[in-house]
């Protein structure tokens, strides 16, 4: 298969991790619904592909997310024990009670950086929603779970305009106050550009929190998450989610389209040089497959020249 001429850098990382999301941030936007045993085969592909994170799915209200209510189901079908971590999206303590039956390892929490957010897509308020994830993160922690936190709507919102850098940082510094092992940045709606990247990790930095603590989570709306990635890189992030194919969005914000793609993620880190462990070829025959399932074209550059 075709590769790109690799040029290292030796300013920048020689290995970052990614963070795959497609099972759930890509799954959850669609609008039919995945059958539980294809939804079980792409995580598994994603796997054999070489990721080392696979975000599975979400025990959020089935009420809320449809897409995702089997949640239950497809955890029972998947290797939780392998080297591929599966961690799940938990809203509450609901939540964490029914991944902790499901016997997972690590979870996600999501909190907004704004009020608007916060009651859209969490039905609470900015202040309520760190009171109703401390026990969660207490519990799971003493479970031994380890636990991810999100910041959504940490460029823009698009109720609320343009959000401030600090804003953002005072939501984050409180989740890992709790207790979350890292802190992924959320464009939720893709807005951002590379200068406010850079701006977010300098404030980060100026409260204390460096770029081992964070990770990186872009929507490619306004088709800058890919230049928003090499900002994050440049400025010590390690960790950077990715989605299958471009696939992705919120259903709570309309203005969410899909995620970085990871096959363009890995194009980019393999003409840098940058040690990502991702069969490029494997990973494009399952976006292919995906897309085909969901009848619709892969939003990834890079899978529409490679396939
Ligand atoms: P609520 O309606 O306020 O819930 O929703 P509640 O606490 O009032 O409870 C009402 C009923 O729901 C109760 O049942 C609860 O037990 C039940 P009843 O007593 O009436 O029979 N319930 C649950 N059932 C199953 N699982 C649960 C659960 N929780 C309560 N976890 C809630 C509050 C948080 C549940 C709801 O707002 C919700 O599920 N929101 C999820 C929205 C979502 O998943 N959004 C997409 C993911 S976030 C995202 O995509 C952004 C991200 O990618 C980063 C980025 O891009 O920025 C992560
Ligand atoms: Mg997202």
């Amino acid at each position: 298969m075709t590769l790109p001429m690799t040029f290292t850098d030796p300013a920048l990382a020689g290995r970052v991790d990614i963070y795959e999301v497609g099972p759930r941030d890509g799954l959850q936007n669609e609008s039919g619904i995945v059958p539980t045993e294809v939804k079980r085969e792409f995580i598994e592909r994603l796997v054999a592909a070489g990721l080392k994170t696979v975000e599975a799915t979400s025990f959020v209200h089935p009420r809320w997310v449809p897409q995702l209510a089997d949640a239950e189901q497809l955890v029972g079908r998947l290797t939780l024990d392998g080297p591929t971590a599966m961690p799940v999206l938990v809203p509450n303590e609901r939540g964490l009670d029914r991944a902790l039956e499901a016997g997972v390892t690590h979870i996600a929490i999501f909190a907004s950086a704004t009020e608007t957010f916060a009651q859209k897509n969490l039905n609470t308020t900015l202040d309520r929603q760190l009171a109703m994830y401390e026990p969660v993160v207490v519990r799971a922690r003493e479970a031994g779970l380890d636990v991810r936190a999100y910041v959504s709507m940490c460029f823009g919102d698009p109720w609320e305009g343009a959000v401030p850098v600090e804003q953002v940082v005072t939501t984050g510094k409180q989740l890992l106050d709790l207790g979350a092992s890292q802190l992924s940045i959320g464009d939720t709606i893709g807005v951002g550009t590379p200068g406010h990247v850079t701006a977010l990790c300098e404030a980060f930095s100026r409260a204390g929190v460096g770029g081992g603590d964070l990770a990186m989570h872009f929507h490619d709306t306004y088709g800058q998450a890919l230049s928003n990635t090499l900002a994050a890189i440049e400025n010590g992030i390690v960790c950077l989610d990715a989605s299958a194919g471009g696939l992705g969005g919120c259903p709570y914000a309309e203005s969410a389209t899909g995620n970085l793609a990871t096959e363009d993620l890995v194009w980019m880190l393999t003409g840098l040089g940058i040690e990502h462990g991702v069969d490029l070829q494997a990973l494009v025959e399952t976006s292919v497959w995906m897309a085909g399932i969901l009848g619709k074209e892969p939003a990834s550059a890079v899978v529409r020249a490679l396939r």
